[in-house]
């Protein structure tokens, strides 16, 4: 029924449409019930009036159709001649006029009969109270009331009494006014009440739509003002931490697309120049055979970094060949420690390794470890001149810790925690040694895969560095 229809809108017209429609059903049976309570109150009063009236008129009427005298009905005529709540008619059991106030709204005939036909008179007739309401000779509204008039228990005439409706209008009327008086204002108060909670859940929700749009146009830096703590606080601070990795992340990307192309814009310049140069024919031999090797190593500066940007390519997807198989560390670390000890002694460095054989399994492949480790045992090597380098394993109650620490020119301590950023090189080492600063963004990167961590420690430059990897051990 609300497709298509704003949340606003959705939450806002069922509750203004019950809220009217209940309040305004409950007013009109509330009023009609007032209305007609004040009707039956002025009749009530009216009949009360013309019982007391005509238990008093009992003996004069008697007196005056029996004895002829009518001294005492004159005397009670007086009386009702100066009651101005009412007017008056009285009639005896043939219907004869005795007495009445002229404009009571009934044609005296010239006879002095009045009609057995008003119905109010025929319920007398019968011994009841008659009453009806009808419009008088000049068309105003009347209520009309008619009782027999006893003697020992005869009937001997009727009485008949009649007021003007208006008052008993008006008085109904206020009470209408009265009842929506003090109804509207509630039914304002609660349309009020749910435009308010329509805004407060409909504005942050709009909100969040209008800044997902800004965002897909390029605000990246767009964020919800959050007022609350409810569910839509919740909603909304949840969707700014969401833009805010989402951030970071598009920005990371772009960041990380430009350093590569940096990265491979200096080399690409030089074997340019290099190869402009080797086709000059007046070339020394000499020098050509430099040009080459310099080619040669640009080329091979270059298709490292590509490996490396594939490699974390290739993690940032989540295409990862982990099969869950338990692999033997230790026979790993044996092997990657024979290797890159030929390598150190190569240097000049001294390499030690502690790899105790009864190492718990790794559900990690061998291949991912041999990435891990050969990262920093390469880095150990280059970033060390003299001294030595040491590989050790050992266990903790739920992981497997592999520790790379070397004695080289180390780095800030401060600096430990941005090493793992990508092509960022520490300012102690970025000018003499070449590197791209990806090595550890991988390790970063693979370890993050597994829920592992790593951490770099350095006393300070020439200190040396640690590199500690925490590997959580096979269930
Ligand atoms: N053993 C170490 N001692 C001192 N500094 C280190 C060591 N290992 C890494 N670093 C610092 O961390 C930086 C990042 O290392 P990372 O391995 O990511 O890059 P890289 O070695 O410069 O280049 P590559 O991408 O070829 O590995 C290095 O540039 C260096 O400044
Ligand atoms: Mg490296």
């Amino acid at each position: 029924m609300f497709k298509g229809v704003g949340l606003y809108p959705r939450i806002l017209i069922p509750f203004v449409l019950i809220t009217l429609l209940g309040g305004l059903a409950q007013m009109f049976i509330a009023g009609t019930q007032l209305e007609r309570a004040t009707y039956e109150f002025n009749q009530h009063h009216l009949e009360t009036d013309a019982l007391m009236v005509a238990a008093s008129l009992g003996e004069p009427l008697e007196k005056y159709m029996e004895e002829a005298n009518d001294s005492d009905l004159r005397r009670a005529l007086v009386v009702l001649n100066q009651e101005k709540r009412y007017e008056y008619l009285i009639a005896d059991r043939d219907f004869h006029v005795v007495g009445y106030t002229p404009g009571v709204g009934i044609t005296v005939p010239t006879d002095h009969e009045v009609s057995l036909s008003l119905p109010e008179l025929t319920r007398a007739s019968q011994g009841e109270i008659g009453s009806d309401v009808r419009p008088d000779l000049q068309s105003v509204d009347r209520l009309f009331v008619a009782v027999p008039v006893l003697y020992d228990r005869a009937i001997l005439g009727y009485l008949l009494l009649s007021q003007p409706m208006e008052p008993a209008t008006i008085e109904a009327h206020n009470q209408w006014l009265q009842l929506i008086g003090t109804a509207a204002p509630v039914l304002f108060l609660i349309i009020f009440a749910s435009l308010w909670i329509a805004g407060t859940i409909a504005r942050p929700i709009r909100q969040m739509r209008n800044m997902a749009l800004e965002m897909a146009h390029g605000a990246l830096d767009k964020r919800i003002r959050v007022h609350s703590r409810d569910d839509i606080g919740q909603l909304a601070d949840a969707f700014n931490f969401m833009a805010g990795q989402l951030e970071q992340l598009i920005r990371a990307q772009r960041s990380f697309v430009s350093n590569a192309a940096h990265e491979l814009r200096t080399p690409l310049m030089t074997v340019k120049l290099r190869l402009e140069a080797l086709t000059d024919p007046a070339l020394a031999p000499g020098q050509r055979d430099l040009y080459l090797d310099e080619l040669q190593r640009e080329i091979n500066h270059m298709a490292e970094l590509v490996s490396s940007l594939l490699v974390l390519a290739r993690i940032d997807e989540g295409r990862h060949d982990s099969d869950g198989e338990a692999v033997d560390v230790a026979a790993i670390l044996s092997d990657s420690a024979r290797q890159w000890r030929i390598a150190a002694q190569r240097e000049g460095l001294r390499f030690e390794a502690a790899i105790p054989a009864d190492l718990p399994p790794l559900a990690i492949p061998s291949a991912e470890i041999r990435l891990l480790v050969d990262n920093l045992l390469s880095n150990a090597i280059k970033y060390t001149s003299a001294g030595g380098i040491r590989l050790r394993a050992w266990q903790k109650p739920h992981d497997l810790i592999i520790e790379v620490s070397d004695t080289g020119v180390g780095f800030l301590p401060e600096e430990g925690a941005r090493l793992f950023d990508r092509f960022y090189r520490s300012s102690t080492s970025r000018h003499e040694i070449s590197g791209h600063g990806l090595g550890l963004s991988i390790v970063q990167a693979v370890l993050e895969h597994y829920g592992a961590t790593v951490e770099a420690r350095s006393l300070g430059v020439n200190q040396g560095a640690t590199f500690t990897l925490h590997l959580p051990t096979a269930a």
